[in-house]
């Protein structure tokens, strides 16, 4: 049975003492989830909360870290710090970073190499952007973000992955891909990950769906058999859009 999940994202939002007022709002009211439920914080909020949470389901996570191992790369944060702070998984391949970072298949591949070697669990996130979308690229799209930076891992590195979907058209628009689009994609998907690491792990891989997943739409896209559970944005920034966003799993 493959892990129902719904992260935040909270992106370069809340300073320490919100996010702490957030992080501890959250662990009062998710006492006995019926999925996992992670929070992506920045990084100044992670060794404070993953404290905080240390005796709670809520597990944190970065959303990013560095692509370099140690040294002189002033501002940048290693997949070994995040790991030391508490945290247990990083976010990666976010199509912001991508975007607005120029985070390269090869960039990923080495962000993802060390946060395995440090121990880490990954959500991986891949999606077309709206052109990609409207001249019917979107498959083509997410199967070169796989094999460019996450199908070189060994079947036993896989296990530590979770897939997130998000169509970059959809990310902050309010504009949400239907539960049809969104569930064809997510078994194509699958089919991806069956054709390189076989049936059982497919079925084993928890694939979330993010972009303008909110209380109001999360339930119809959960009942979909391929998506797993959601990467929440805006909605993961409010404790009750968020605690109805897990309820709904
Ligand atoms: P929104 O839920 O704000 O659209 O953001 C989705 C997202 O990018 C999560 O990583």
């Amino acid at each position: 049975m493959r892990t129902r999940m719904v992260a935040g994202n909270w992106k370069m939002n809340k300073n320490l003492q919100e996010g702490v007022a957030l992080a501890t709002e959250l662990k009062e009211a998710v006492k006995d989830p019926k999925c996992a439920v992670v929070i992506g914080t920045p990084f100044i909020h992670l060794a404070t909360i993953a404290e905080l949470l240390k005796n709670s389901p809520i597990k944190v996570a970065a959303e990013n870290c560095a692509d370099h191992e140690k040294g002189a790369y002033t501002g940048e944060v290693s997949a070994e710090m995040v790991k030391s702070t508490g945290a247990e998984y990083v976010i990666l391949g976010h199509s912001e970073r991508r975007q607005y970072y120029a985070e390269s298949y090869d960039m990923l591949a080495e962000k993802v190499r060390l946060a395995l070697a440090n121990g880490l669990k990954i959500i991986f996130c891949i999606g077309e952007v709206k052109e990609e979308r409207e001249a019917g690229k979107q498959n083509e799209v997410v199967k070169a973000q796989l094999e460019g930076s996450v199908f070189g891992l060994t079947a036993e590195e896989w296990k530590n992955i979770t897939l997130a979907y998000e169509p970059v058209w959809a990310i902050g628009t309010g504009l949400t891909a239907t539960p049809a689009q969104a569930e064809e994609i997510h078994a194509y998907i699958r089919s991806l990950v069956a054709e390189k690491y076989g049936k059982e792990a497919a079925e084993d891989t928890t694939i979330l769906y993010g972009g303008s997943c909110n209380e109001k739409n999360a339930a119809e896209l959960f009942a979909c058999p391929d998506i797993d559970g959601g990467l929440i944005g805006g909605a993961a920034l409010v404790a009750e859009k968020f605690l109805a966003i897990i309820a709904a799993r």
